[in-house]
Formats: C-alpha cells, structure tokens, sequence
C-alpha cells in the first residue's frame, strides 16, 4: 500500500474560555481519530493544533475581569490544552499565536502581499464610541443584519445567515460597552482582494471536490458564497492586541484576527520544527506537492478554510518562489448541541471538557460522541445516551467479551494463547470477518464517514460474543479440548484486532487490551489476521469499563440550568390590514376519508356558512377519519384553491404539532356555528 505524507489540523481554539463536548465533536475528535488509524497504517502524519490567542472577544473578557488579555489567554491556553491532554488528542504539537513565531510568520505574509502591491489602502468610516473614545470593531457593534434582518448581527458579519458586509450598511447600530450609537469616524485600513481570486477559488474547489469527494454542506456553503461575489476584506483592525502591522505609521492597529489565525497552521509546525530540532521540517509538510492537507473544522469556519486561507496562500504562491500547498479536503462538522439546546456557558447548560474529564474516563466519552457526530446533521449529547452507551455497548458488548476470554485463557490455558487446529465452519467464518474488517473500517475512515466506522468497529465486537456463545467453550472444554482452545485462540485473536480497529477512538482502552495481551499494535491491514502467534503468554485482562449508575447521570443533570432558547426571529413585519386579508373561518368536518396512495392526506368534507367545502389537510398520520369527522376547526377561507393529489383543495385547516411531534388540529368549542369569523 502506497504510504501517504498526511498534514492535518484542527481548528485553532479561541482562548478566552474552556471547551465544551461541542467542540470535541466539530474538529477534534474526528481528526484525531483520523489521525490514530492514518498513523497505524504507517503514513506520515503530522497533526498540528494551538490556540488562538487574538481577536476582540479577548479584549473584551479581559476588561471584563478587569486583568490584561495576556492573562485571559494564559488560563484558557493551559486548561484547554491539558483537557485535550487527558481526552487523549494526538496532536504532534498544541501551539499558540501569541508566539514570536507566529507573529512574524504572520507579518511576514502581510509585507509579501504588501511590496507585491496586491493590498489596497482604503479609508472608510468605522464605529467609534464616543464615550469611550475607541473604534468599535467587530463584535463591539451589534445591529440589524442588513441581509436578513437578525437583530444581534455583529458589525461586519451576521451569525444567523452568515453574510459579511461593511459595517457602515449594518442597521440601528449599538456600541456593545455603552449602549450608546456610535458615531462614523474615518480610519485607514489594508484590504486583501479576495474578488481578484474568485474565478481561481472557483476552480480549486471544484477541482478538489471532485477529485477528493468533499462534503456537500462544504460545496454548498462555498458556491453560495461565489454566488453572493467575493469583495475586498479588511485585513488590519484598529486594536491593540493582535500581530502588529508591520508598516510605519500604523501605530495601534494590529492584524484581523483571521487573516493570522489560519497562518497559526504554520507557524505552529515551525515552532514544531524547532523544538524538534529540525527547523526545516515545516517546509517538508506546508511546501512539498506530495502533502495531502486535510483542515477539519466546525462549519462555522468553512468560508475561512476553503476561501480565505486558500486565496492567501495563492497570494503567496503567485510571488515567491517556494509554494505552498492548499488544503486538499475540509471536511466540516455540524454542530453538536446539548440535551436538545445549544451550549451556553452563561445559562450553565452543558459541560466543559476538564469538568466532564474529572468524573469520567476519556474512553467513554469519545466512544459517545463518535457514535454521534454530527456529520451530515445537527446532533446532541444526551446524558442518558452515554450511560447507555457507556453500559451497553462498550461494557456489555465489549468489556464482557474480552473479559470472558480473559477468564478462560487464564482458567484453562495456563494464560497462554492456546494452539488451533481443525477449524470448524464456524471459526473460519469468524476468521473471514475479522479479515475483512479493517479494510472495511479503514475505507470508511479514509472518507471520512467516521460515524459509520464506529458502528462497524462495535459489530465486530458484536460477532465476537456471538462467537463465543454460539461455540460454548464452556461444554466443549470438557469434552472435546481442542476445540475449545480453537475458540479461545480465535477469541484471543479477536481482542487483538479489537484492539487496534478501536484504537483510534478509545486509545487508552486500546493500550490496556494490548497490554493484556502482551503485545504491540501492527500496521493497520495486519490486524485482523490472526496476529497473535500460539503459546503468547498473556498478562492479567485489567477492567475495561465501570458502569456508570442512574444516581451518578440525575446528580450531573441537576446540576444544570436553563437551557438557552433562541428566540424567534420575524423578518417579515406585517400591518393589521394584511392580517385582516386572511379570512379564518370556524367549520365543521361533516365528512372525512383517506386519499389514496397517501400516508398524509385525508380528505374533508367541511362545512361553512351556507356552503360545504372540500379540503385535503395533512393530518392522516395523526388521526384517523372517524375522529376528524364533528371537529369544530379553523379553516383559512379564502385560500386559492390547490391541487393535492389530483384533488382539489379549497381552504387549509389550522393545525399545531405538540412536544411529541403530533399534528393536531384546533379544535374549536361545539357550540361555535359553522362560518364564524376567527378573530
Ligand atoms: O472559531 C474559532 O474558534 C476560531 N478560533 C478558529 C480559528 S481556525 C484557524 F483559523 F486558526
Ligand atoms: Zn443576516
């Protein structure tokens, strides 16, 4: 198999808080299980990470608490970085941007675009708070979106539809630290063209696409982005914490916080380099064409991974002699959200990573999550589902296989690998599963369907004590020995290519089996072919997973709090006068019937003031014709007529879906007559 030179990052987290479970699940996880099995099979891998320690929601914590941004980053640095320790990411280095490197890396970038002639000088008018005699950049201002009407859009971008615009087109603007508008000053800022490499953007990510199948929430985002037109973005922002702008006269302004923070890719694999003693070795992986760059991320990040960073980078490309390479998949998560709601640290509703980590094992958790991340969809963490993971799954399906085999190889094999010979049916069909496995696995994770991977890894571990019941070691240890050393040694074989195909997602369960079984990891294909040579001696099986109680998930989900309810945002306002066009009228279902082929439609029969109207409604799922037929109901009267089904419909009837997610239709007082206007 042709060995691949892999360079992977992973987002660079904000420092200016703790990662939560939802993090986990966008950019880490995934890559490092990526990581773990790309390394297995042998490929050169480097998976590079760090903080991001600039930006402006910083500086706002930091005034805050009242301290300097430098102590805000310090925190958060350390405890993010030693709760992805414990949760057992591989990073080969967990780097930050408030390093020397960075900075010049950074600038470095910012004077080759510079003497290229490639940024443009332009003065604009930029919020500034009166009051506190400062430019309000960003997330300082919040007003109206200009695009979709989101009332808590920040300055320059919207966070509900995601358009970025100037902030002089932003709406009903406020400053964020008193509350006051804030007036237009002008100021001068450096402009990338990000417009100049539209059509070039263009062709990368169809090109990469096609070529290396990226996600269709990635294409999409990107193709609407290309259709909105790509324009200048201000690369400089008038702050005093960031990487310098390295011009004369540019006193107290500083680079935006994006523009150096996916340069952080870089200058963390050089500081890798040299601590490692090898300060070429960044060269090796950002400048070789035989790299393959993968960049996983949230999906909140995409515009920056796949447009930004690949523009600048061609910026680069088009004036220097040494090239770098471009991300050749972004493979983007959805979000994970928590019992149903988002994240919210202020309304304690979820978890932090170091929290979570103080009671529980990293195994668990990353087995719950993998089994859940949210690939193509929106998922959540539910407390009940990681005890039932943890319980069912990973302790009774795998913690109690290897533990019954542990328990005879010990009891009758004198804790060694017993010899097989004469193979039933039986055994080899399970030697043909454990075979084909890690291609099977492997090939799932090379597309990155990560989710699915974890489910096959868990059917092994399934045919496994199916194996061992269907073989009754226990009646053929007596009778016939050799064939209860046949099923020990193929169960024992198992435990190995458990062993290594899990090891990617529960790594540190993966260390304690090896151990047991006395023995190393192999390449990744090697696994399921009966590794373990006979007369192995085994060392103690250890406990793999404690179970975890119904007291221990109530004590965790009392301690939460409100969860966070968006608020619902009405982007179309209307008059009284527009209400008063739609005509609501009461109506009884004299007659009601199933319409043919459709699971949904039923068709009434309904009667108004002095006419009896046909309508198709919805609601077949909910409820049978007979318990429609004498509903007093709302019906929108003058509805144009439509056809469903071929039947023609005239009117809608008003319905609501409850908790559960059942239709139900309003169901007026009996003594309401048929054609009252609903009011
Ligand atoms: O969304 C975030 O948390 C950003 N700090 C991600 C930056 S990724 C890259 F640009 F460094
Ligand atoms: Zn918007």
């Amino acid at each position: 198999m042709q060995k691949e030179k892999v360079l992977v990052t992973s987002a660079l987290p904000y420092a200016n808080g703790p990662i939560h479970l939802g993090h986990l699940s966008g950019a880490y996880l995934p890559a490092d299980i990526y990581v773990r099995y790309k390394r297995l099979k042998g490929d050169d891998v480097l998976y590079v990470c760090g903080s991001d320690e600039h930006g402006v929601p910083i500086t706002i914590t930091a005034e805050k608490e009242g301290v300097t941004p430098q102590v805000i980053i310090d925190r958060y640095h350390n405890l993010n970085k030693s709760a992805f320790e414990k949760f057992g990411m591989s990073f080969d280095i967990y780097s930050r941007t408030s390093l020397p490197i960075h900075h010049k890396t950074a600038q470095e970038f910012f004077l080759n675009f510079y003497e290229q002639g490639i940024l443009n000088e332009k003065k604009t008018l930029q919020f500034f708070d009166e009051k506190v005699k400062m430019f309000l950049p960003d997330r300082y201002v919040e007003g109206t979106c200009p695009k979709c009407g989101y009332e808590e859009a920040r300055s320059d971008e919207c966070e509900k539809c995601g358009a970025l615009y100037d902030p002089s087109e932003l709406i009903n603007p406020k400053s964020k630290i008193t509350g006051e508008t804030p007036s237009l000053r002008e100021t001068s800022h450096w402009y990338f063209p990000l417009g100049k490499f539209q059509m070039r953007l263009e062709d990368y990510v169809k090109e990469m696409s096609e070529k290396y199948g990226w996600k269709d929430n990635v294409i999409q985002y990107c193709n609407s982005w290309f259709k909105d037109g790509l324009r200048d973005r201000a690369v400089t922002r008038d702050l005093d914490w960031g990487v310098k702008v390295p011009l004369p006269d540019s006193e107290g302004k500083v680079l935006y916080v994006w523009f150096e923070a996916v340069l952080g890719y870089i200058s963390a694999t050089k500081q890798l380099g040299e601590e490692r003693g090898d300060p070429d070795l960044w060269k090796k992986y950002w400048q070789t064409d035989d790299t393959k760059y993968i960049a996983f991320i949230g999906k909140d990040n995409i515009v920056f991974h796949t447009i930004i960073f690949p523009s600048m980078l061609m910026a680069w490309n088009d004036g220097n002699e040494d090239k770098y390479i471009l991300p050749q998949n972004v493979p983007a998560n959805e979000f994970l959200n928590f019992e149903g709601k988002k994240f919210s640290k202020s309304r304690n509703w979820g978890i932090d990573v170091h929290e979570f980590l103080e009671i529980f094992p990293p195994d668990p958790l990353r087995y719950t999550l993998a089994a859940n991340l949210p690939e193509n969809k929106d998922t959540d963490f539910y407390w009940k589902e990681f005890q039932a993971r943890n319980n069912n799954e990973l302790a009774d399906i795998l913690g109690n296989f290897v533990n019954r085999t542990f328990i005879f190889a010990h009891k009758h094999f004198n804790g060694e690998v017993p010899a097989r010979e004469n193979l039933s049916e039986m055994d080899k069909e399970m030697l043909t599963m454990l075979e084909a496995a890690p291609d099977k696995i492997g090939d799932l994770i090379e597309r990155y369907k990560l989710k699915d991977a974890v489910l096959e890894m868990m059917n092994v571990a399934r045919a496994a004590n199916k194996y061992f019941n269907d073989s009754e070691p226990w009646k053929t240890i007596k009778t016939d020995k050799q064939k209860g050393a046949n099923t020990i040694n193929i169960c024992l074989q198992t435990i190995y290519t458990l062993a290594e195909l899990f090891s990617p997602v529960i790594p540190f369960t993966s260390d304690k089996l090896f151990k047991s079984l006395n023995s190393k990891p192999t390449d990744w294909y090697e696994a399921g072919k009966s590794v373990l040579p006979a007369g192995t001696k085994l060392n103690k099986g250890e406990i793999l997973f404690t179970k975890i109680d119904d007291k221990e998930i109530e004590s965790q989900t009392n301690k939460l709090g409100e969860p966070e309810e968006e608020k619902e945002k009405f982007n179309e306002i209307i008059t009284i006068d527009d209400f008063a066009k739609v005509k609501l009228r009461s109506g009884k279902i004299l007659e009601a019937e199933r319409v043919k082929k459709s699971e949904k439609l039923v068709k009434l029969k309904v009667r108004l003031k002095g006419e009896t109207r046909q309508v198709v409604a919805g609601v077949g799922k909910f409820y049978s014709p007979e318990e429609l037929v004498g509903k007093n109901i709302i019906l929108v009267a003058n509805l144009k007529p439509a056809k469903l089904f071929g039947i023609e419909s005239q009117g809608m009837i008003l319905a609501v879906e409850d908790a559960e997610g059942k239709l139900n239709v309003i169901n007026l007082p009996d003594n309401v007559l048929p054609g009252t206007e609903v009011r």
